[in-house]
């Protein structure tokens, strides 16, 4: 295996980065979907529980990879680059077991930083890790993860905005990890983790179920852990004393291909999104048919073929396998432009609606009632600037540019750069224009009066 590079992807980003989209393009052809973020992180993060080297295929060239990566660096973890015949693969390798300490400064740019925590109490007895704060879709606490890591026998306080952490071996016990918004998907993660370095048996009652959590489990168990119950939300997991390095290909990023397939159904479009496990997008395929588009499963792919009209659907977001929260935003823009009045009711993070009022500023008619908004569509939405605030409110935007009239530059796009891998490319394969602006430059063809955002 020849080294391609020492250092993460994605080294330079701005963070003034920005895109024109040009409305109007009917989206066709295929475009192949990535390795999921969500899986690749916490299983990056499994790597500080062996001594082993370990090899993850498929994770995506994304910048929160490059947090955690970071993360990892200042934990002891060295990562390269490799090329194994399947592609590029990502090797981690522990080369020093003492730090416990992940600081604020990186944490705070990524909360998914925290899953972390179990791995470094359960395999070198301490930890000492930044609280990650809130985000731009409310508080988001960790008191579940922390429940779950004291049954385990670890003991943690908070200090000047750190948990600090320690445990002798942990002990496996019982423990829900239901809270009032279903169970906690990197909290699951945390526990499974630390849980696999137990003493003894652990049962995790109301454990997340998101493919990306028994992505993590049938990862540990390569790694000669043993955890039953995959997938389900009840987990069995029988601790041993270590786990070896292994070799993973990550799961097909759900959200990603929903965002594509979405964009397929609201430009009229007649796309394929291959790579994928049509499994996992069970809620989706079923909005999308419901609002009027065709949906075609194949093995590992989906053809979407968007309707001339697209009809208003009611969406409420649950755990898996109902509608994921991290495709609200994208099905909102969708909603903007169908026929009739639709009903979105976020129940995972009711204030994550920061697309709202972006939306709005492009001609969408949409009235947020708590944790609910009712969106009316309308004929067409309108090129406006607007402001990327987070990740799937960011891709939700460059889907209404694709439906609106004229260009809709977006600024702050560093918050797509977190988890989409090459977004404009994949949509300029299938017949979008977009275009990425760097630093102060100004888009030839932004509507009048517009200036870079910087
Ligand atoms: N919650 C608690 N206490 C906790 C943890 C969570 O009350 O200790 C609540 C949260 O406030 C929320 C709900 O439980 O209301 C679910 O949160 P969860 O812990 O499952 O979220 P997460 O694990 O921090 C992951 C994804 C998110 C995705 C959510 C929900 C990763 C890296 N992140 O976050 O993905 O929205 O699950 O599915 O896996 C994204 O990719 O854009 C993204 C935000």
């Amino acid at each position: 295996m020849a080294a391609l590079a020492s250092v993460g992807p994605r080294e330079r980003i701005s963070v003034v980065d920005r895109f024109t989209v040009e409305g109007g393009a009917r989206l066709l052809g295929t475009v192949r979907i990535s390795g999921a973020k969500n899986s690749a992180l916490p299983i990056m993060a499994a790597s500080l529980l062996t001594e082993g080297p370990s090899l993850i295929e498929g994770v995506p060239n994304v910048r929160d990879v490059s947090t955690l990566l970071q993360v990892l660096e200042t934990l002891g973890v060295k990562h390269d680059y490799v090329e194994n015949g399947n592609g590029r693969a990502l090797q981690l390798q522990v080369v020093d077991e003492k730090p416990i300490r992940a600081a604020y400064e990186l944490v705070c740019q990524m909360r998914a930083s925290i899953c972390v925590l179990g791995p470094l109490l359960a395999k070198r007895g301490a930890a000492d890790v930044s609280l990650p704060g809130g985000c731009s879709f409310g508080v988001r606490p960790i008191d579940l993860h922390l429940k779950g890591l004291k049954a385990l026998g670890a003991e943690t306080k908070i200090e000047h905005g750190y948990i600090l952490g320690k445990a002798a071996r942990l002990r496996g016990t019982d423990i829900f990890l239901g809270g009032p918004f279903g169970s906690t998907v990197l909290g699951t993660a945390n526990v499974m983790m630390a849980a696999s370095l137990a003493s003894g048996k652990t049962t995790i009652e109301s454990a997340a179920c998101e493919p990306e959590v028994a992505d993590l489990a049938r990862y540990l168990n390569k790694m000669g852990g043993s955890i039953e119950g995959v997938g389900s939300p009840m987990l069995e997991i029988r601790g041993v004393r270590s786990l070896d390095g292994t070799r993973h290909k990550i799961i097909p990023d759900r959200i990603e291909a929903a965002t594509f397939m979405i964009a397929a159904a609201m430009t009229q479009g007649d796309v394929t999104v291959e790579g994928i496990n049509v499994f996992h997008l069970g809620s989706v395929i079923d909005i999308l048919r419901r609002a009027g588009a065709e949906v075609i499963p194949f093995d590992g792919a989906c053809r979407v073929i968007g309707p001339k009209t697209l009809k208003s659907v009611d969406v409420t977001t649950l755990p898996y396998p109902g509608v994921p929260t991290d495709v609200q935003a994208q099905l909102m823009a969708m909603l903007c432009v169908a026929n009739g009045i639709s009903v979105v009711t976020e129940k995972i993070y009711p204030d994550r609606f920061m697309h709202v009022a972006e939306l709005q500023r492009m001609g969408a008619d949409l009235r947020k009632e708590g944790a609910t908004v009712i969106v009316n569509g309308v004929k067409e939405l309108s090129g406006a600037k607007v402001m990327a605030s987070d990740l799937r409110a960011s891709a939700a935007l460059v889907l209404a540019g694709l439906v609106a009239k004229g260009s809709t530059d977006i600024s702050r796009i560093y918050h797509l750069d977190r988890g989409y891998e090459r977004i404009e490319e994949k949509f300029k394969a299938l017949g979008a224009t977009i275009s990425r602006y760097d630093d102060g430059e100004i888009a030839p063809n932004v509507p009048k009066g517009m200036t870079a955002d910087v």
